[in-house]
């Protein structure tokens, strides 16, 4: 069933400590994403609540573009990549946002067509400083983010507040 490939999937996030600092938990998804049954369940599973309702995915840099890439293709539309600074030869806007310890620009291509509407997508839910910037950035280049979905969810750093409504798939 659909609610145990989920399970499934969810076990083969391996919780690695004191990376990539010491007192960090890094969530890794590398085994999830290497199991066939696995990366298709929460493939499906992210856009299932969005299904219908967008145009195109957007994944943000760099662990959101293995699962945008893979959800565009499943929905049958297409990939915009956002990406960090100095990335792209054209970028049409810039959002910088705040880090820990300073600060952070992503960039994207204008390829997509005013009112073009976008599902936002990010591997892990942090502080959401990152989201809110894309959600920004979305918005300069005309598009209207219809939708944010990440695979997991970081409880108590805020993130679900800064970003609003998002879905995640799985939440630690
Ligand atoms: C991680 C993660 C999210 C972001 C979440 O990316 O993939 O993009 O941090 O944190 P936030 O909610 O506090 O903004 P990272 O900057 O490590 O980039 P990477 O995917 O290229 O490793």
């Amino acid at each position: 069933t659909p609610e145990t490939a989920l399970a499934h999937a969810d076990s083969l996030i391996r919780t690695i400590p004191d990376y990539p600092q010491p007192g960090v938990l890094f969530r890794d998804v590398t085994p999830l994403l290497a199991d066939a049954t696995a990366l298709r369940s929460v493939v499906d599973a992210m856009i299932a609540p969005f299904a219908g309702r967008f145009d195109v995915v957007a994944g943000i840099e760099a662990r959101g573009f293995l699962l945008a890439g893979a959800m565009a293709t499943a929905a049958g539309v297409g990939l915009v990549p956002i990406r960090k600074a100095g990335k792209l030869p054209r970028p049409a806007a810039a959002v910088s946002y705040t880090l820990e310890y300073g600060t952070a620009t992503i960039e994207a291509h204008d390829d997509i067509a005013d009112g073009t509407r976008v599902l936002l997508v990010d591997d892990v839910l942090a502080t959401g400083g990152t989201l809110v910037a894309a959600h920004e950035l979305i918005g300069r280049l005309g598009g209207v983010v219809v939708g944010t979905a990440v695979l997991m969810e970081l409880e108590g750093l805020g993130g679900r507040e800064a970003v609003g409504d998002v879905y995640s798939v799985f939440t630690a």
